[in-house]
């Protein structure tokens, strides 16, 4: 008699997805000169390079057709391909390729709005009635807008259209109008689009501001209690703390759970993973809810200092609402990069490395931002080049992220054709000059191949958390049989960690010292060790 048949896990529960910002990443120009914008065909030619780094998946942020007031977050048409960054058959070619090589691919999905160059909006300003219900148009006067919201960018989060003779309503840039998503037509586009980038072929969807889409009945204005709240949180979750109006209304959860109905109609666990910048666990977790998304982005992680004990604090209840589905990030294309926030320079790398030591070490997924295994820090971009909206409306500009990956160390950094960012400091940081056994990209790669060892085993229990000293916190993992311990020092000293360790099997810095029944692990530092059982 056999045993009862075990269901392997879906793929993306413990991928390592990399998101790729494609006007950022490399330019092939297939067709022609190099134009200084990457392109579909860049990312088909570096499939070599993430293979070695050693990622499962890639997560494509928005290539569609747009007028980039949003960097294609304001999405012209959903369903083609940017003409400066390619077409439906070099889009069916990277899936292809990529699939080949093994490697999964995610896009982006951006139902909150649409640009205001989409047809539906071009319709609704010029008299149709019936495109107009479809956005949040308020009839009013020019000198009152119909409540005192702001938009995430900066200012308010009305424009007057003298076109339409009305309010509308855009959470992000004015070219950005948000969706009316009680309207049928909305939700069955929605459901559409979906439907569309799956039987192109990918493997799943990132859903952008997935906490977004419904609004409060009566678009209710912010309060003092509201503003307070504002005030007091960290800048990324202050919008949602004074807007309680705009985010996160219980709806929502309908428009993922037929998202999720529909996916699940496809084989091979097509991943739906929400972007839900929502500061209270609690509420990130009910996106997660058996029908829902398969995974929501914890962003209260990103917002953690360089802290050991914070970061337990942040992780723990996390993996307790998460387990495996957890979706660690510490960078992306719109924070600022973490070798920047944990102090900058090599602190600031070694640091960073050490943290990304222990989220790869926890069950879930890990989702790296590229360029991050470069050591790349936030760059300086003067502010007549700035592209970001947020940054021209007097927030914090996002392109420091945003500039290209430097391939090589002459001066073009392999950007013949010039690039649409500058590159900012990256002396010594370019993926050649790192193409060795140290440096940052080597310690990604090594991190990542152990990573893909470890996986094989199959955990047994969940993780515990270890009794640890000041500045330093860890886990102990069970896996096939193995007992792994998985440690971050964020002390700017040394530690002894009394625990029994037969050997050590990766440190993000120096070299953890095994003594009898102790390990010490240097300064600033991440370790996976083996213990004794
Ligand atoms: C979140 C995206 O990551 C960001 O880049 C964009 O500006 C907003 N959503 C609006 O789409």
């Amino acid at each position: 008699m056999t045993g009862p048949a075990t269901t392997p896990a879906p793929w993306w529960r413990d991928a390592v997805v990399y998101e790729v910002y494609p006007r950022s990443f490399a330019d092939a120009a297939p067709d022609g000169a190099p134009d200084g914008v990457g392109d579909l065909a860049g990312v088909r030619e570096r499939i070599p390079y993430l293979q070695r780094l050693g990622v499962d998946a890639v997560w494509l942020t928005p290539f569609y057709v747009s007028p980039l007031a949003d960097g294609g977050y304001d999405v012209a048409d959903p369903r083609r391909v940017d003409p400066v960054l390619g077409d439906a058959a070099g889009f069916a070619a990277l899936v292809a390729d990529l699939h080949g090589a093994g490697l999964r691919l995610i896009v982006d999905l951006v139902p909150n709005h649409t640009s205001a160059e989409h047809p539906w909006f071009r319709a609704a300003l010029a008299g149709d009635p019936a495109a107009r219900e479809r956005y949040r148009f308020v009839d009013g006067t020019p000198d009152t807008p119909p409540n005192d919201w702001e938009s995430v960018f900066g200012g308010p989060a009305w424009t007057w259209s003298e076109q339409a003779g009305a309010w509308y309503l855009h959470l992000f840039d004015p070219s950005q109008p948000d969706l009316d998503w009680r309207n049928p037509d909305v939700v069955a586009e929605g459901q559409d689009v979906l439907r569309f980038w799956l039987d192109a072929g990918v493997d799943g969807v990132r859903i952008d501001v997935a906490h977004g889409l419904l609004k409060a009945d009566g678009l209710p204005a912010r309060t003092p209690e509201s503003l307070a709240a504002g005030a007091a949180a960290p800048p990324e979750f202050a919008h949602v703390r004074a807007h309680p109006g705009a985010w996160n209304q219980p709806e929502v959860l309908d428009v993922w759970r037929s998202w999720r109905s529909l996916a699940d109609t496809y084989a091979g666990e097509r991943l739906l993973v929400g972007e839900v910048f929502l500061p209270e666990l609690d509420d990130i977790a009910q996106y997660v809810a058996p029908g829902l998304l398969h995974q929501a982005f914890d962003f209260r992680v990103q917002a953690c200092g360089f802290d050991a004990a914070e970061l337990r604090a942040t992780i723990a209840p996390a993996l307790d609402a998460f387990g495996d589905r957890a979706a660690w990030v510490l960078s992306n294309h719109d924070l600022v990069r973490h070798a920047t926030r944990y102090g900058g320079g090599e602190r600031g790398v070694r640091r960073g490395l050490a943290v990304t030591t222990l989220l790869a070490g926890l069950p879930g997924a890990l989702y790296l931002y590229q360029g991050e295994e470069l050591g790349l820090e936030q760059a300086e971009v003067p502010p007549a080049r700035w592209q970001d909206p947020q940054g021209r409306r007097g927030g914090r500009s996002r392109d420091g992220a945003r500039t290209p990956m430097p391939w090589t160390a002459d001066a073009d950094h392999g950007w013949p054709g010039g690039s649409w960012l500058p590159f900012g400091e990256v002396a010594g940081r370019s993926a050649a000059e790192q193409d060795a056994a140290s440096g940052t990209l080597a310690a990604y790669r090594r991190l990542l191949a152990l990573r893909r060892r470890l996986r094989e085993l199959p955990p047994e229990g969940a993780p515990a958390w270890l009794d640890t000293p000041a500045g330093v916190c860890g886990l102990r993992r069970r896996l096939g049989g193995i007992e792994v311990g998985v440690l971050l020092n964020t002390a700017d000293q040394a530690v002894r960690v009394p625990l029994d360790v037969t050997d050590v099997l990766i440190a993000s810095d120096g070299e953890p010292l095994v003594g009898e029944g102790v390990v010490t692990l240097p300064a600033e530092s991440g370790a996976w060790v083996r213990l004794r059982p």
